[in-house]
């Protein structure tokens, strides 16, 4: 089925919050301590027929852009790629010249989705996932692969 990318609508609000519940516990989530709620935030969607099959929410600051959360629900399948090019054009169309991303430890899926893309690892803050998660219980103690979970790895990219 092929997959249409386009920004975030408010129409599309339910089911943002429904994909960020099912993916990341909430829509909120902690960044340097503070909750932010992605399900506010500007960004992108991918649909295949009537459902969601991806989403990408952005934090726009000025002069640099991040990504809060990328999520692919058909994986291997581009959906990704499609989703995180949608964010570089529009980036470098608003005269950005850096976007990052960060991912935790275990996340050895995105270390080699970003890397492959020409984000480099620009900073390891060791054991702020394991910070987090007391402020925020429901952050699992393992994660993919059944790696335990601590840390939290910044990627950046120059556009
Ligand atoms: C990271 C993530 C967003 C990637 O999404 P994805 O849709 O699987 O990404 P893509 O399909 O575009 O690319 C993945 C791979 O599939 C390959 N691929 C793309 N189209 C393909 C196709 N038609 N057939 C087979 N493989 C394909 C790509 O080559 C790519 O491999 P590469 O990294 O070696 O280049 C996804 O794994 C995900 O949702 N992870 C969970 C959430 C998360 O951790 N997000 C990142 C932190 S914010």
């Amino acid at each position: 089925m092929s997959v249409e990318i386009r920004p975030i609508e408010d129409e599309d609000h339910g089911a943002v919050h429904r994909l960020l519940t099912d993916r990341w516990t909430g829509p909120e989530i902690l960044l340097d301590g503070q909750m932010v709620d992605a399900s506010r935030l500007p960004g992108y969607v991918a649909i295949a027929g009537p459902e969601l099959a991806g989403l990408v929410t952005v934090i726009k600051r000025p002069g640099e852009w991040e990504i809060l959360t990328l999520d692919s629900l058909s994986r291997w399948a581009g959906t990704g790629t499609l989703l995180l090019d949608a964010v570089v054009k529009e980036a470098r169309e608003a005269g950005i010249k850096r976007l990052t991303v960060r991912t935790s430890n275990d996340n050895l899926d995105a270390f080699r989705f970003y890397q492959r893309r020409d984000f480099r690892i620009e900073r390891i803050a060791p054991g702020v996932i394991d910070k987090e998660r007391s402020q925020k219980p429901e952050i699992p103690m393992r994660g993919d692969y059944g790696i335990p979970i601590h840390d939290e790895v910044l990627f950046a990219r120059t556009l």
